[in-house]
């Protein structure tokens, strides 16, 4: 599935925007980046605090334009939106004040202005024209890193990824049960098509709707929103388990439930009071978390060589939530990147120990119990109608969630936590 979703979105991107991804591709590994120039993790540690003081410096100077009480005049165009929306939308307001937004100068207008010819752009209060949703290619504008990796990104595909799924998939029967309705069911997480009503605003029965792999009016994929979410763009509030598992959760997906019973989790809800540092900058550094969040392990650029990403997949050679667990291209360079995250707190034998015990194990799994189950049902759903297909499914659908759980546990909790 990865394969074909970096295939396909190389060729979005290239349409989007004008940057290549040239070079990454051609070093072999996603560990290169502009961030190179900042040289040690002093040095990162020292920008991240002049960068915190300059934050509060800019927070007060805002605070101060606020209380001369024209808009106009401090916020450019920016004002003309704030007149009214002050006072209708007051919370969106106030986080926007909060910011790093507004600490920058970005304002209402850089995100929600929109072409006329757009198929979701109205004119909005007699003078702009707007797009009430704001995608991925809004963004771009500003942050190329993030939407180079973000595009790339099984998150950007989670909803075309459900409708292509080949027949020869070995999930394809389960899956097929929901296609008819297009997905809709799945949407929250999933994402759906957003379509728009008469007024061309977003049509009630698409939106509101933040899940991963939503497909735009512009036609662009995913949204930013379902893990920035609100007008305060907070890194601390992104980098908080509780923004993945809002999807990462439930029987079906149960590397939620996982990470919620680890050390890791413990620890990180114990002594670090369930909160991350709220620094800006990109990088975090292992003493300063005592235990890893799911972002933290999966985006952070923690870690020797690493910068963040928005492409979870970078450290991944597995795909483990594929029945199949296929083993992807470049494993070596991937699984290098996740061993260096470890390396900010165990040892260096402890984690070669940690994941040569889990490949095995993972081989062993998949050879002796996943592959002549799968064969079994696969077999007996190629025959099977009516209420027995359906029961059958059901217990096949169990079966798969179950084996995705084993291969999950292996990596992030190692706890025993299958049941008999
Ligand atoms: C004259 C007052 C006024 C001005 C000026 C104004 N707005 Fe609004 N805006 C409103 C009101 C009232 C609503 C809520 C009613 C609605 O949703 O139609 C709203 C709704 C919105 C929405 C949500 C629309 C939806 O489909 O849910 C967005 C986005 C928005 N405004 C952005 C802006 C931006 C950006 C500007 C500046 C270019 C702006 N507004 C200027 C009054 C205003
Ligand atoms: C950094 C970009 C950005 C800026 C700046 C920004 N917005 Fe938004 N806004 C968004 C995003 C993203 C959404 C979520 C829409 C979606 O589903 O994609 C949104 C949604 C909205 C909505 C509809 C959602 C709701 O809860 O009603 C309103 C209204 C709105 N913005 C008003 C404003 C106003 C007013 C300002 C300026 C004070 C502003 N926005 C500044 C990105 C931005
Ligand atoms: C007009 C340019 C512009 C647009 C459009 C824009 N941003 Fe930003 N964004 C900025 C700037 C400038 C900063 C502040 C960077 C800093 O302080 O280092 C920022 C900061 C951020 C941060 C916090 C980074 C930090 O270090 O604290 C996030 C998250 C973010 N933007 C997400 C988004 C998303 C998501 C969108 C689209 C919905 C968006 N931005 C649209 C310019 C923009
Ligand atoms: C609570 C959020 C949520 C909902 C609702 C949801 N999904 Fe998912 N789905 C995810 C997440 C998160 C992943 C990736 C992580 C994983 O597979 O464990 C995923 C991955 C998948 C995968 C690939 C991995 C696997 O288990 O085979 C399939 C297929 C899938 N979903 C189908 C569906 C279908 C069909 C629906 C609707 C009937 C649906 N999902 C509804 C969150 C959700
Ligand atoms: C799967 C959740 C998720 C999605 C989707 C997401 N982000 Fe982020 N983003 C994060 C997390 C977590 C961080 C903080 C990473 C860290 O420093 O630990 C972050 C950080 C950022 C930053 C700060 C710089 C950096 O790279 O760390 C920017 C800017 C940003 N995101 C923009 C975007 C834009 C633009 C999009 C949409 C194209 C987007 N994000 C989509 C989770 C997400
Ligand atoms: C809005 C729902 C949603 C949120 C929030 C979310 N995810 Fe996901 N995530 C998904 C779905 C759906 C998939 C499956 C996508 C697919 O297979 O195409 C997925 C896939 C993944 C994968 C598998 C790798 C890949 O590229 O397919 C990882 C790792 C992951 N998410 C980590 C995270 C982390 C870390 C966060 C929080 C910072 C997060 N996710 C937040 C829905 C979500
Ligand atoms: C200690 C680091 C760590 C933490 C914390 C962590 N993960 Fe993982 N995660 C891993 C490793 C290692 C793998 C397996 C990598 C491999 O071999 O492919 C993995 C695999 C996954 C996968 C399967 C992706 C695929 O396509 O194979 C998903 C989804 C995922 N993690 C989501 C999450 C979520 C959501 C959280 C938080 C609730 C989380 N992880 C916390 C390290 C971590
Ligand atoms: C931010 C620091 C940090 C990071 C990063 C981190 N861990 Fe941990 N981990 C800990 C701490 C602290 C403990 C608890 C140590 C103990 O009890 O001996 C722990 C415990 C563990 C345990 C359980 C040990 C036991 O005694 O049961 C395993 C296994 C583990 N980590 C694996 C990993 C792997 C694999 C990675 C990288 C994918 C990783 N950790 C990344 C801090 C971290």
């Amino acid at each position: 599935m990865r394969g074909y979703v970096r295939f396909f979105c190389l060729g979005v991107m290239f349409l989007a925007t004008s940057f290549s991804l040239a070079e990454v591709q051609a070093e072999g590994t996603l560990a290169v980046s502009s961030q190179s120039s900042v040289e040690t993790v002093g040095d990162k540690l020292l920008a991240n605090s002049e960068k915190l003081e300059k934050r509060n410096e800019k927070q007060e100077a805002i605070q101060q334009r606020l209380k001369l009480k024209d808009p106009m005049k401090s916020f450019g165009d920016n004002g003309f939106c704030i007149n009214c929306h002050e006072d209708e939308t007051p919370a969106i307001f106030d986080e926007w004040v909060k910011s790093p937004h507004a600490r920058a100068g970005v304002g209402c207008v850089d995100c929600h202005a929109s072409p006329q010819g757009n198929p979701d752009s109205v004119k909005h209060a007699e003078r702009f024209y707007i797009s009430t949703i704001v995608t991925p290619f809004d963004c771009a504008k500003c942050h190329k890193d993030q939407i180079r990796d973000y595009t790339s990104s099984g998150h950007a595909h989670g909803l075309e990824f459900l409708k292509n799924m080949k027949e020869d998939d070995p999930r394809y029967p389960v899956v097929a049960q929901f296609k008819d309705d297009g997905f809709a069911q799945c949407g929250g997480c999933h994402g759906v098509t957003v379509g728009v009503d008469a007024e061309k605003r977003p049509d009630s029965a698409s939106w509101p709707n933040n899940g991963a792999g939503r497909i735009n009016p512009d036609r662009s994929h995913g949204t930013c929103s379902s893990c920035h979410l609100g007008h305060r763009f907070s890194l601390q509030a992104a980098r908080q388990p509780g923004t993945c598992l809002r999807c990462h959760d439930g029987e079906n997906y149960p590397e939620g439930d996982i990470y919620q019973h680890s050390p890791h989790s413990v620890l990180f809800e114990t002594l670090a009071k369930g909160e991350v540092p709220d620094r800006p900058g990109l990088f975090l550094k292992g003493k300063d978390m005592v235990a890893p969040t799911c972002a933290y392990c999966h985006m952070n650029g923690a870690g020797k060589g690493l910068v963040n990403s928005h492409d979870q997949a970078w450290r991944l050679p597995h795909d483990l939530t594929s029945p199949n667990a296929p083993l992807l291209g470049r494993s070596e360079n991937l699984r290098n990147n996740m061993k260096s995250v470890c390396h900010q707190c165990h040892g260096e034998s402890f984690t070669e120990r940690f994941f040569s015990d889990a490949d095995n194990q993972l081989k062993e799994y998949q050879k002796k119990s996943v592959e002549p189950q799968l064969a079994v049902f696969l077999k007996k759903l190629s025959t099977l109608t009516g209420e027995k297909r359906k029961q059958t499914l059901k217990e096949y659908s169990k079966f798969l969630a179950e084996a995705k759980r084993y291969r999950m546990n292996l990596y992030m909790g190692r706890h025993g936590r299958v049941q008999r």
